[in-house]
């Protein structure tokens, strides 16, 4: 039996968990705490670094006390700390990186740092107990990534955004709308009312070569279309979401399919891969029933963790920890172990030049 104590401070959610993996059984979710700090935000329409850090101080101690309560479990029966060291926002991954350093090292356990992208990763393996390899589609409000994932540790990247990720895209939209932060669900609310056929926007990059995404194009022909208009009525509004929605629904549809004949080709002898997807954007339904569609055409299986595991958390932190402690893969430098802001999951291939958001949300 392993238990492991996650915790997630790299973005606007505060997270503690406690997960367990006994031998020959489906890993548990002992504990899943996870304090979002949406409200501190909203006021200035994004998340602030400054307010985020000072928010996970002030909370990180009581949330992963409570994740211990949860768990049933004292600190003395947990066999690791995992804490997410990178990507995100340096002031509040130095906060969750720094309490787990002196937990673990208060309480004599190893410490592993966790890249918070193979969270995502690694995700529905804990849900569903997914075999390597297959194929995830990352979207949230600072990646928009596809990624083979092929074994622990084991990551190549197949396509990022070359500009916004798509939430990002969501909630630009949203704030030039005038809609309330966060903006991907209530651009997706707008949209159940709107007219999707009323606006031609772009579907940046079908029908390129090049795998990757791209939303600025999008964004800007949103921005030009709400100026024609203006002042814009309350159906405008539900109009550009809807016409907004169903282009990024289109130009997702045809970046997934490159990737999903590329795995096809790639890996032959799986009769029925899977596609996994995770992050914020996941939540929309027009998107998801878009993949959906797109994996029943390909003879995909197309698994999407429940949403409160595909949003930020912290037992995807500790289930990584797991899969590490699990591969023999634990860092004997972990104590030494620096924040890093930017860190790709891939470290192979090349950085994107303009992609995600000043190394915010992941
Ligand atoms: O994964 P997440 O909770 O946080 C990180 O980015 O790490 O994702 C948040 C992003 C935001 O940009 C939000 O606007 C977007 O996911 N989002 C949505 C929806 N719900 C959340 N975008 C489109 N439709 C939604 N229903
Ligand atoms: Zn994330």
């Amino acid at each position: 039996m392993i238990r492991v104590l996650g915790i997630e401070t790299s973005c606007d959610e505060t997270a503690a968990s406690v997960v367990s993996l006994a031998n020959d059984s489906r890993p548990e979710i002992l504990s899943n705490i996870v304090l979002s700090q949406i409200e501190e935000h909203a006021a200035f329409g994004g998340v602030v670094p400054e307010i985020a850090a000072r928010a996970h101080v002030e909370a990180l101690d009581g949330i992963v006390e409570a994740a211990l309560a949860d768990s049933g479990f004292d600190l003395s029966d947990i066999d690791a700390i995992a804490a997410t060291a990178g990507p995100g926002l340096v002031g509040g991954l130095i906060v969750g990186l720094m309490t787990a350093k002196a937990i673990a090292a208060a309480a004599g356990k190893p410490l592993i740092a966790i890249n918070h992208l193979e969270g995502h990763a690694l995700t529905a393996r804990l849900t569903d107990g997914l075999e390597f390899p297959y194929l995830l589609l990352l979207v949230s409000g600072g990646h928009t990534q596809i990624v083979r994932v092929a074994g622990v540790g084991d990551y190549q990247r197949w396509a990022t955004t070359i500009d916004d990720a798509l939430g990002e895209a969501f909630d630009k939209t949203a704030k030039m709308l005038g809609l309330p932060y966060p903006g991907g669900p209530n651009v997706e609310k707008a949209a159940a009312t709107g007219d999707s056929t009323r606006f031609a926007f772009p579907r940046p990059m079908k029908g390129s070569a090049q795998p990757d995404f791209s939303f600025s194009g999008l964004k800007t022909a949103v921005r030009q279309a709400s100026a024609a208009i203006a002042p814009l009525t309350e159906q405008d509004v539900c109009d550009i979401c809807a016409s907004f929605q169903a282009a990024v629904a289109d130009a997702l549809a045809d970046r997934v399919l490159r990737a999903l004949n590329r795995f096809r080709a790639e890996f032959q002898a799986i009769e029925t891969p899977a596609l996994v997807v995770a992050g914020g954007v996941a939540a929309n339904r027009a998107i998801k029933q878009t993949l959906e569609q797109l994996c029943r055409q390909t003879g995909f299986r197309f698994v999407a963790p429940p949403l409160k595991l595909c949003t930020d958390n912290a037992a995807m932190i500790a289930w990584a920890g797991i899969e590490r402690l699990q591969s023999g893969m634990v860092d004997a430098d972990a104590f030494d172990f620096v924040p890093r802001s930017r860190w790709p999951l891939d470290g192979v291939s090349a950085p994107v030049v303009g992609s995600g958001r000043r190394g915010a949300k992941a």
